[in-house]
């Protein structure tokens, strides 16, 4: 069964053609990413797939089912957590909303990320990689079949965002969830993802779809293999639109 299923997806807002015939999937389990330039329409399909946007054209299925609000897992660009509640409380939030609220869960999955210490402060007392962690234990809690990530790090200064890749790494292969990541960054979409599809520029369409040959576990090193090196070379000229 597909995590997430997108045929023939279009959108438009008014005039503005901002996504074009576009067709991904997401398998059980597969970690997928979209590299593609800012302002190609990520979020957008983020807000189509959430079901807070309507398509002008084609279909998105969850779990082979038409998308209805709420189906997914969702960590914004920015952590989001709410200044007035406790990170524990900010864990749960999701499932309160699904009425399964569950603090022991938290505190688990606080503990297991090592951040247990934190679980009664407030998110201004946490650094903003340690915010991040908790944006997507919030995320990965909700019990939803697929994460959606849009740009999750690109705030973050790279040693941070090093340090995330190993952690996000690290949880991901212990727990393999069908995941859906948003970035313009491609190092970050090969280093962490089973395929990666790339947009162009405005109108978004799928210019190559590339199946990423690593082993898993992913070791740091292999940003330095000659085919790692290759592939990069090959998504920045098909996104910058380098003829070769
Ligand atoms: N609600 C909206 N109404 C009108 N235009 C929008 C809306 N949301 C996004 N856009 C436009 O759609 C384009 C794609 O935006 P977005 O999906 O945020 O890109 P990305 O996430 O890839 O940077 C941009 O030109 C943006 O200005
Ligand atoms: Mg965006």
């Amino acid at each position: 069964m597909s995590a997430l299923e997108i045929r023939g997806l279009n959108h438009s807002f008014k005039d503005l053609e901002v996504l074009k015939n576009i067709d991904i999937s997401v398998q059980e389990g597969e970690f997928v990413s979209i590299v593609g330039p800012s302002g190609s329409g990520k979020s957008t399909l983020f807000h189509l797939i959430g079901g807070v946007l309507t398509p002008t054209s084609g279909s998105i299925e969850i779990n082979n089912e038409p998308v209805k609000r709420g189906k997914i897992g969702y960590m914004p660009q920015q952590p989001a957590l709410m200044p007035w509640r406790t990170i524990e409380k900010n864990v749960v939030v999701a499932r309160e909303i699904s009425g399964k609220s569950d603090l022991t869960l938290a505190r688990e999955w606080l503990g297991k990320v090592g951040l247990e210490q934190f679980a009664k402060s407030y998110p201004h007392q946490l650094s903003g990689g340690m915010q991040q962690r908790v944006a997507f234990l919030r995320a990965l809690i909700s019990d939803q079949e697929l994460l959606c990530l849009d740009e999750p790090f690109s705030a973050l200064d790279a040693m941070t965002r090093a340090e995330m890749h190993r952690w996000l790494l690290d949880i991901w292969e212990a727990n393999r969830r069908a995941v859906l990541f948003v970035t313009h960054n491609i190092e970050e979409a090969l280093l962490l993802s089973d395929t990666v599809y790339a947009f162009s520029h405005r109108p978004a369409t799928v210019v190559e779809k590339i199946t990423v040959p690593f082993d898993r576990p992913r070791r740091d090193e292999v940003v330095d293999d000659p085919s790692f090196v290759k592939l990069r070379r090959r998504l920045t000229d098909l996104m910058t639109g380098t003829p070769r």
